[in-house]
Parts: C-alpha cells; structure tokens; sequence
C-alpha cells in the first residue's frame, strides 16, 4: 500500500527464557504457548532460535509430554497453522519442570535454569509469566527473590515479572499484590497484563483519534449523545468455574478490559508516544469517572446470570448454576451493564453505558459512539433523521463503520442511512492481526511497558469497581437478574438504556 507511514518498527526480542508458572493451565494452553511459538523463527522471526520456554507448574509431567501438549495446544489454538519443520525447533528451547507447590521447588528452578542458559548459550535474562491465579502472585514473588532469581532493575541482565489479570479479588487484595510486587522489584520490572492491550482494534483507538483530525474535533460532549460498550461472549464458563466462580463477569471483564478501553477511548491526547504519557493521560479518565455508589446502584448497574437456551451454534445449552463445578451457593453475575459518566470538560453530561456477559447471543465487542441528533429545522423538521454513528468493531470482524445520512438516488427526496465501512479483512487480508499475547509477550521480552497498565491504574480501576461490589453486597439492592443463553441479556439491561431514551446498538 502506498504512504505508509512507519512510526515504529518491532525489534526482535533479546534473547532470553521465558519461564510460564502454571503452565499445564487454561492460559498457557490456549494463549501463551501458541503465541510464543509464532513469535520464534518459524512465525515471525521475533524470538531469537536460542531463546528458551520452560514450563513451571504442580503436575508431574515428563518432558516429551509437555512437548507433545504443547503441540496438541497449538494446533488446536494457534492462529497460524503448525509447520512441523518450525516446530521441531520451537520444541527443542521447550523444557519442563514440576513442583510449583514443593518447599524445594524454587530451589530447582534455580538449578534448571542455569542449566539452560548453560546449554543454549543463554544470558540469564529471565522473564517471569505468572499464569496463576491472584493468590498466587504475593507467593510466587517472595519465593522468587528468597531463591535469589531476581536480579536488581540495573543489572546487566534483565529478571521480569508478568501479571495476568484479575490483579486481586477486590480493592485491598489489589493493593497487597502492588505492595509486594514493589518490595522486591522495581516498577520497571514488572508486566501487568491485560490482553485487550495487545489488540489491533485497541490499539487502533490511539491512532484512529489522533492522526485522524476529523475524529478529534468532535470528540466530547458537544457533538457525542452518548456511547455504549459491548463485550459480548457466545461461549459460556466452560471448565473455567472454579475461577470463574470467584470473580464474576464484573471483575473478569470490567475491572480491567473495558476500563482500559474506556480510557483509551476518551483520554485526552497525551503529551507523547511515550509508555508513562499514554499511562497518565488514560489514568485521569479514571480519576473523573463517576462512581457508582449503594444509593444509585440499582438505577445505574444491572447483574444477571444466564439460564439454559441455544447456543450461537443452535444447540441447547445448560443455563450457569448447572454447569459442571458452579456451587449452588454461588453468587456470580455472568452479565454485568452500567451506565456511568467521565466527569471532566470534555465528556461532562455523556452517558457511558456498557455491558458484558457469556452465553450472548453472538461473540462481538463494540464501542458506538452516537452523535447528537442534526437541528430540528430542514430534513429533521417533521421526521425524526437518525443520528451519525461510529461504530468500532473490537472483534471478531475488526474494522469500523460510519453510519452517515444521504439523499438516495432518485427523482424524489428521499433520505436513507448508509453504512461506510472499513473492514480489517477486506483491507490488510486475512492473518494480518497477530494474537494481543505475541504482541504483548514481545513488548515483555523489548522492556516496552506502553501496552501495560501501570500499578496506579490498576488501583484505580479496582476503587470503581470496589465501589460496584461494595452496593451489591446488600443482595436485595441489585437483585440478580436472569437472562436465556443465546440472547442480548436481561431486560433490566434494555431498561438501563431505555431511561436514556436509547437501546442497546446490535454490536
Ligand atoms: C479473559 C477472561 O480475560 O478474557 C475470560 O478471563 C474471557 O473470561 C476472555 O473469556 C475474553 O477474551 P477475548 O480475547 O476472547 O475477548
């Protein structure tokens, strides 16, 4: 394509070990695994051959058993297919070592370790992906240093440590994983991971409203009616309930992937490019947000679980309190919708409304933005002329869309809505976006922390949302609602949207 415009190119990554804590899990199947493997010579060539991945975890597991999951899982999960050739070398930097949960077992981590960067030829540049669930960070962090496996910020050799989120239950467990994070590391070690981050349509958020002038200039609440979030899931909690279970739809999704969408998508323009401007300037939408308190709470949240229906693929399917390992006692949402204001000049008066849950009626995340309606004079006189929108397709289908008013062709007057649209696929072809973990596990590896949301930010974010579950915890305040699988949601949720006069925009 023509008039590229390349700001920054990707760099390779130093080479290094990259060391998955629970990797016999859900992540390192599905996500980590697949994405390392794509980013070594046979993928994109960015991850020196030499480089290695050890896999960390409870499970005794021998080595070729690791190896052979380890391909089963990126079959099966990978974005690309598995070239054998390639993967024959990814497997070889592939090692396993159980005994996560032994006193000895950070012991033999050290030795392991030494062992391979011995023969591979490695520098002791470690990164540390803790794919385990919150409770264990705080652990893992303190055996970690009394082993003597982190070396200081300015060593020459660089020890990282990522966190996959939810970074702790609520607002004071958020707050003691920071604490000891910091006792031992320095902030500039430390990875927090959201993956939302690392996807192209979010990052696109950035470049769609700041090298796009048009966008800009009527960014707020001038010209902005209101927007609606949607992340919408097809899929239920599948084998995922004992951790599901625990955190619910408001804390697995909106504690951190929709407030960081959010923020991207209404921060005022940072000073620079740079990782610590774009984290201050996404940090003050987070200091204006309004929070929802116990006596506003049931006109502004909704919380629902879903009951049995049809799936996306139209196959009945078992509602969340009879799904294998949900507790009868249980008490999580899987639908959460709010309506909220940014309380700052640019957004002041803007309804933000934004809901997420399993089990929807189709796999799709939007942001739509409405604009305010034309005067009431001209073609808005006597019939009502729908307003502009933007709508930004997150996934899957990513691209965007600009629904726009125009005289149809003809002999009479006749005013019809048009969709422009840019489609991804149609545009860069299909493959062209990388999973948000290659990106972000490459950004670990480079040191780059712009895509990572910083200790302040999670804090922040965690106090929203304190401010959500504290109201909930009175039962009887937000009844939990019940919607059918395969639907939008609850009506209550319509409800929400309806007191501002709107509906929920098909995402
Ligand atoms: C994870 C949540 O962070 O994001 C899951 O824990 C959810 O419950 C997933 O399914 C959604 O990610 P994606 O990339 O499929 O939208």
């Amino acid at each position: 394509m023509d008039n590229l415009l390349s700001i920054q190119r990707a760099q390779p990554a130093p080479p290094c070990t990259v060391v998955i804590f629970g990797a016999s899990g859900d992540l390192a199947k599905r996500k980590l695994i697949p994405a390392l493997c794509n980013l070594v010579a046979c993928g994109q060539g960015m991850m020196p051959a030499k480089s290695a991945v050890l896999g960390f975890a409870r499970r005794e597991m021998s080595l070729d058993e690791f190896r052979k999951s380890a391909h089963d899982w990126t079959a099966r999960f990978s974005r690309m297919k598995v070239d054998e050739a390639c993967w024959a070398g990814f497997a070889d930097g592939l090692d396993y070592l159980s005994g996560l949960d032994h006193p000895d077992g950070f012991a033999k981590l050290k030795v392991k370790l030494e062992a391979i960067e011995k023969a591979r030829g490695l520098p002791p540049n470690r990164v540390y992906y803790l794919a385990t669930p919150p409770e264990a960070i705080g652990e893992s962090v303190e055996r970690l240093a009394q082993a003597g496996l982190i070396s200081g910020p300015n060593a020459p050799n660089f020890s990282r440590v990522v966190v996959e989120k939810p970074i702790g239950h609520d607002l004071p467990s958020a707050l003691e994983i920071n604490r000891v994070l910091m006792k031992h590391l320095d902030e500039s070690q430390v990875f927090r991971i959201d993956h939302y981050l690392g996807k192209e349509t979010v990052q696109n958020l950035l470049v769609l409203r700041f090298s796009n002038n048009i966008f800009e200039r009527l960014w707020g609440s001038r010209n902005v009616d209101h927007v609606q979030i949607t992340v919408a899931e097809a899929e239920g909690v599948g084998t995922r309930a004992t951790f599901y279970d625990r955190a619910g739809a408001l804390r697995d999704m909106v504690q951190n992937h929709i407030l960081q969408t959010l923020s991207l998508l209404t921060m005022e323009a940072p000073v620079s490019l740079d990782a610590r401007a774009i984290t201050d300037a996404k940090l003050n939408v987070l200091r204006t947000i309004r929070p929802i308190t116990a006596e506003d709470a049931r006109a502004n949240t909704v919380r629902a679980r879903y009951g049995a229906g049809i799936d996306a693929d139209g196959k009945p399917v078992a509602g969340y309190m009879d799904e294998p390992g949900v507790p009868d006692n249980s008490r999580a949402e899987t639908f959460v919708a709010l309506k909220t204001y940014i309380d700052n000049w640019r957004w002041s008066g803007v309804p933000f409304f934004i809901r997420t849950g399993k089990r929807m009626k189709q796999r799709a995340s939007s942001i739509y933005v409405q604009f305010k309606d034309v005067p009431q004079i001209l073609f808005n006189r006597d019939s009502a002329v729908p307003a502009n929108a933007l709508t930004i397709r997150i996934q899957p289908d990513e691209g965007f869309s600009f629904d726009v008013m125009t005289k149809r062709p003809g002999l009479d007057l006749v005013l019809q809505p048009v969709r422009m649209n840019l489609s991804y696929r149609t545009a860069f072809g299909d493959g062209a976006s990388p999973d948000g973990y290659e990106r972000l596990l490459l950004d670990v590896m480079d040191g780059d922390h712009t895509l990572f949301p910083s200790a302040q930010f999670v804090e922040k974010s965690w106090e929203f949302v304190q401010g959500i579950l504290d109201s909930w915890s009175d039962r009887a305040r937000v009844p939990m609602g019940k919607y059918t699988a395969g639907s939008w949601g609850p009506n209550e949720a319509d409800e929400l949207i309806g007191t501002a006069g709107q509906v929920w925009h098909e995402p």
